[in-house]
């Protein structure tokens, strides 16, 4: 195996360790759903804006009934549940965290979904899935993760039905800004992202993939709050003094909330919607 191989393999399992070990923390601190919530012309709690930015997403990818949903990147299959309750679709989420998929799992039985949304712990760089089979590839901040993402719309453009959906949510690069740019160089170390693509990279693959693109949009003035309520949760009194029992690799992720506020602020990343179809 080659070096570039290797350090996408390490790169995967430090990816997978970290979900696998911080589903306490997550949860604690963000709930279910684990993406950036959605503030409309309104003050609502973030849960409710979390389950805002998925309806957001569902109404521009126009999700209806009953379709088949593959969810790249499902966490603990929140945004799934919502599609399966809301949509009646038939979701099968996919995690590369062992600990994700049983807790998905698990909340999935306790909902009561678990016949329509079903949970597989594999890689999204090397999807089962077979040719022209899905409506719609569902994807809330996952790209991030992966090293080829080109690749992945690629392959998105081979399993989708004709008429089927490219649904992404996702942290952005700005489109004039190097990877090299301090503070996305910041993000991707306490993140765990190789890069971060730009909204131009993303709208370019769809194209040459043969993709559609119907809609294109900077969500970021009505998703940044998420990182001013994060940082406020984690300077609680009862907080700040747990910040030491944290591993390096975990406090690097904290302090990323601060850096991530930053990257927004100065403009060099944001966060885009992206749909695209299938001719
Ligand atoms: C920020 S979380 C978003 C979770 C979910 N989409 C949500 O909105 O609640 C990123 C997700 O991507 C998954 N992920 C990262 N790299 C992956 C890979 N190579 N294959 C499959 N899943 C991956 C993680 O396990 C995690 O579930």
């Amino acid at each position: 195996m080659g070096s570039r191989a290797n350090a996408g393999l390490s790169l995967r399992k430090s990816i997978a360790r970290h979900y696998d070990s911080l589903a306490l923390l997550y949860r604690t601190f963000w709930g279910e759903h684990i993406h950036h919530g959605l503030w409309l012309a309104d003050d609502v709690p973030p849960r409710i804006a979390q389950e805002q930015l998925v309806a957001h997403l569902a109404e521009r990818a126009g999700v209806s009934g009953a379709e088949r949903v593959l969810d790249v990147g499902c966490g603990y299959g929140a945004p799934a549940r919502w599609l399966a309750n809301q949509r009646d679709c038939r979701v099968t989420g996919v995690t590369i965290s062992g600990a994700q998929a049983r807790l998905a799992r698990r909340y999935n039985a306790r909902s009561g979904c678990d016949e329509r949304v079903d949970i597989v712990h594999a890689d999204a760089a090397a999807l089962p899935v077979r040719c022209g089979t899905v409506d719609v590839v569902w994807v809330i901040e996952c790209l991030e993760h992966l090293e080829d993402k080109r690749s992945f719309v690629e392959e998105t453009a081979r399993i989708l039905r004709p008429g089927g959906r490219f649904a992404l949510c996702t942290w952005q690069r700005g489109d004039a800004v190097p990877e090299s740019e301090p503070l996305i160089q910041g993000v991707c170390e306490a993140f765990l992202c190789p890069s971060l693509a730009s909204a131009e990279e993303y709208r370019a693959w769809c194209d040459c993939a043969g993709l559609k693109v119907s809609c294109s949009e900077d969500l970021t003035p009505q998703v940044r709050a998420t990182w001013d309520i994060l940082l406020e949760r984690t300077r609680r009194p009862w907080v700040a003094p747990l910040r030491w029992l944290l591993d390096h690799e975990v406090r690097r992720f904290v302090d990323g909330f601060t850096t991530i506020a930053l990257a927004y602020a100065s403009g060099v990343m944001s966060y885009g919607l992206l749909v695209a179809s299938k001719p």
